[in-house]
């Protein structure tokens, strides 16, 4: 089938990147010891900060996300350290495989894949703890196979009200630059970022946010490491140069990102997010679909992962839908796969991308014979006009 006009991407992550960033990445290669690239790994660097929600160091590292899980393991443990990790999904599921390869002893408290990391569950499991022997809690901030968003804030003060030292963790590969997150202000000592979901980019670049609590931690943990390794890194970055060779093409395109979410200012790009959320669950409500997420306080909004009912396959929908309408949606992954399908609504995207979206969904349930009610698209478009809106001038 020929398919014409854009193709919807709508997938939680890789985003559509902005035009805007693709032309700014369509530049010569520089020098990466030049005085040129100096300038924009300073610039890039401190405009970071502001995304992170951090006056500390933030690091580029040149790697899909998955290496930023694993940098943030051998930067700041040791071989055998315990470590308190939550089931939330498969992502969580993913960075628990690697922190047991590291040799850590993974305390693994298990979840229903609906909900986020519960903040008295913490406090308990801490509490227990009176040696301290636990290292660090690890949390996927927004649980990208579920569309669940785990409140970082209140897990912050459990683990003050059990008066425990660990370091806190935390995974925000599919919240950065969409939701609101604060490093400085919820205590998190190394925050987990990638390019490809809210910083509009393509894949390929990862971050982490440090505390100086975790600068510490660093200079104790044995775990060998070299590419990863925070001081190899952070030396050349107070000059804007890298320890090997960075991906500058993607820093140009980084450099833009920042520029553009600056314009929009980052608390409209969170409300921006939370609009698009909330119009999202309006329509599968009226569609009369379930949403994977159980808790209204948890509902993602980056993402919604929705249930088919039993005896239908939501990998034939997501098929239906790429075919007659060339839109791409997030497969259900791992357990969820077939029973449950994701709307991505985060990085560059607006209302009528949302409406297309919406429409390709309800058009595609009526072609695969999905039993629905009819008028989520409808439900969507009444959330999004009827939030108090700034109208543009005549
Ligand atoms: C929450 C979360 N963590 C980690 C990852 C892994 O990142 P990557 O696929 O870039 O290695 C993803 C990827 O989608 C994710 O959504």
């Amino acid at each position: 089938m020929i398919h014409t006009g854009r193709h919807f991407l709508q997938i939680p992550g890789p985003t559509n990147v902005p035009d805007r960033v693709l032309r700014a990445m369509d530049r010569p290669v520089i020098d990466h010891r030049g005085p040129e690239f100096a300038r924009l790994g300073m610039e890039v660097l401190a405009g970071l900060r502001p995304i992170f929600q951090t006056q500390g160091a933030v690091v580029v590292y040149s790697s899909s996300g998955s290496g930023a899980w694993e940098a943030a393991i051998v930067n700041t443990l040791s071989s055998g350290d315990r470590v308190l990790m939550f089931e939330t999904g498969h992502f969580s599921n993913l960075w628990r495989d690697i922190a047991i390869r590291m040799g850590m002893q993974v305390e693994y408290v298990p979840g229903n894949w609906r909900r986020g990391v519960s903040p008295a569950e913490v406090e308990a499991r801490l509490g227990e703890d009176k040696g301290h022997a636990i290292q660090a809690v690890m949390v996927v901030h927004n649980e990208t196979s579920t569309g669940v968003t785990s409140r970082i804030a209140e897990i912050r003060r459990s683990m003050d009200n059990a008066h425990h030292p660990a370091l806190l963790m935390v995974d925000t590969i599919s919240s950065l630059a969409s939701m609101d997150y604060r490093h400085d202000e919820w205590g998190v000592d190394v925050t987990v970022g990638g390019s490809q979901k809210g910083l509009m980019l393509p894949p390929g670049l990862s971050f982490h946010a440090i505390s100086e609590k975790a600068l510490l931690a660093n200079k104790r943990a044995k775990l060998p490491r070299y590419y990863w390794d925070w001081q190899e890194m952070l030396k050349p970055n107070r000059a804007g140069f890298f320890p090997y060779t960075p991906a500058t093409n993607l820093m140009y395109g980084l450099r833009e990102a920042l520029i553009m979410l600056n314009e929009e200012g980052l608390t409209n790009v969170f409300r921006r997010h939370a609009r698009h959320g909330e119009a999202t669950r309006s329509a599968a409500k009226a569609w009369g679909l379930e949403l994977v997420c159980e808790d209204p306080r948890e509902y993602s909004n980056t993402l919604t992962a929705l249930f088919v009912p039993n005896g239908h396959d939501a990998d034939r929908l997501r098929e239906i839908i790429l075919k007659n309408f060339d839109m791409s949606l997030g497969t259900g992954l791992s357990k969820l796969a077939g029973k449950a399908f994701r709307i991505g609504h985060l990085g560059h995207f607006n209302d009528l991308m949302l409406a297309g979206t919406l429409s390709g969904v309800e058009m595609g349930l009526r072609l695969a014979g999905i039993p629905h009610n009819p008028g989520g698209v409808m439900a969507g478009l009444n959330s999004l006009v009827s939030h108090e809106r700034e109208l543009a001038p005549a």
